[in-house]
């Protein structure tokens, strides 16, 4: 094991950068770019039961120090990332890859990831359950824990692989979703997904977003999503993935430190499409500045002075 490698339950990945899900497409696309295999994993694109057209443009808005996205769930349903989208991917990297999952009932879930269960590249399956649940009254998956938790068992129950949990930012208390999910059978977690938020145009009074809200994420939320996983995990025994405004190899050292395993980089990589091969190459260097030798060894470092 390399001084970066890392274990994301069970796999070694050989470093813990993760381009984050909707922000990498299916991979292949920033193959051209530079060779993808430098990844640990990638988590691509929330892919649904069903083909999305997604929401109506403007989907995208500035924020300070990030954006905000309403972009709906792109994508070409299942079958079709099976057919076309993964087959692709396998000529240009050859790890295994994070397939991320996005449902509006359990059934939905349970569908796709038995699906994308049987193909080999799938390491992990990543589920996102920052989605509206229409048989719930169309309030999301992850803010309820026992609406989060029927649906880690109804994947559970159609997947061998490892199944993550991706939870969402928008509750009082992340802490009881990510033990509702630990305690259903999640083999791990990720966090967070983006914060709910909105913007206005001073001229016309009406908001940027077509969809009215969407999804803050990049840099301005950072120490939320620190704080969320500084909590997560150190209340849950599963591994946690951390993500929300990494940007360099110190934003990844803190995430780790803060408990993260492996960490997820979204935002930064729509406005620097190397952002995840820069973070992996300064690593090394940003990790002689503190005296770590190995980065697994410092998983959970930041709890250390609760003791003292
Ligand atoms: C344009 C865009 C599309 C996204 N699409 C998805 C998605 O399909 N599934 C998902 O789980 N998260 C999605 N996300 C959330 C990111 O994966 C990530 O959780 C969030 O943006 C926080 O990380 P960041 O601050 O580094 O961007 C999306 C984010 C952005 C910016």
């Amino acid at each position: 094991m390399g001084r970066l490698s890392v274990d994301l339950c069970g796999i070694t990945l050989d470093n813990p950068v993760i381009p984050a899900s909707g922000t990498f497409g299916y991979g292949y696309e920033f193959a051209g770019l530079y060779d993808i295999n430098c990844l640990g994993t990638f988590s691509f694109k929330g892919t649904t039961r069903h083909p999305r057209f997604g929401n109506p443009t403007p989907r995208i808005a500035e924020a300070p120090a990030g954006m905000l996205n309403s972009v709906g769930l792109q994508n070409p349903g299942v079958e079709k990332v099976i057919s076309e989208e993964l087959p692709k991917l396998k000529k240009c990297f050859r790890k295994p890859v994070m397939a991320n999952v996005s449902g509006f009932s359990v059934e939905d879930y349970a569908y796709t990831c038995a699906l994308l269960d049987k193909e080999e590249q799938v390491g992990w399956l990543e589920v996102n359950v920052s989605c509206p649940n229409v048989h719930g009254g169309g309030m999301s998956f992850g803010t309820d824990p026992k609406a989060a938790a029927q649906v880690v068992r109804a994947v559970k129950a159609v997947t061998k692989k490892p199944v993550i949990l991706k939870l969402t930012p928008n509750v009082t208390d992340i802490v009881s979703v990510a033990l509702a999910c630990q305690e259903a059978g999640a083999d791990g977690l990720s966090l967070i997904n983006t914060l709910l938020g909105m913007r206005l145009d001073l001229r016309t009074r009406k908001p940027i977003l077509a969809n009215t809200m969407g999804g803050l994420s990049g840099p301005a939320v950072f120490p939320v999503a620190l704080r969320m996983v500084y909590q997560v995990a150190g209340a849950v025994s599963i591994p946690v993935v951390g993500m929300g405004g990494v940007s360099s190899a110190a934003d990844v050292i803190e995430m780790m430190l803060a408990g993260a395993a492996a960490v997820e980089v979204g935002a930064a990589n729509l406005t620097d499409p190397f952002a995840c091969k820069k973070i992996i190459d300064d690593l090394p260097a940003e990790m002689d500045k503190y005296g770590i030798e190995r980065l697994s060894d410092i998983i959970g470092g930041g709890h250390a002075w609760e003791k003292t």
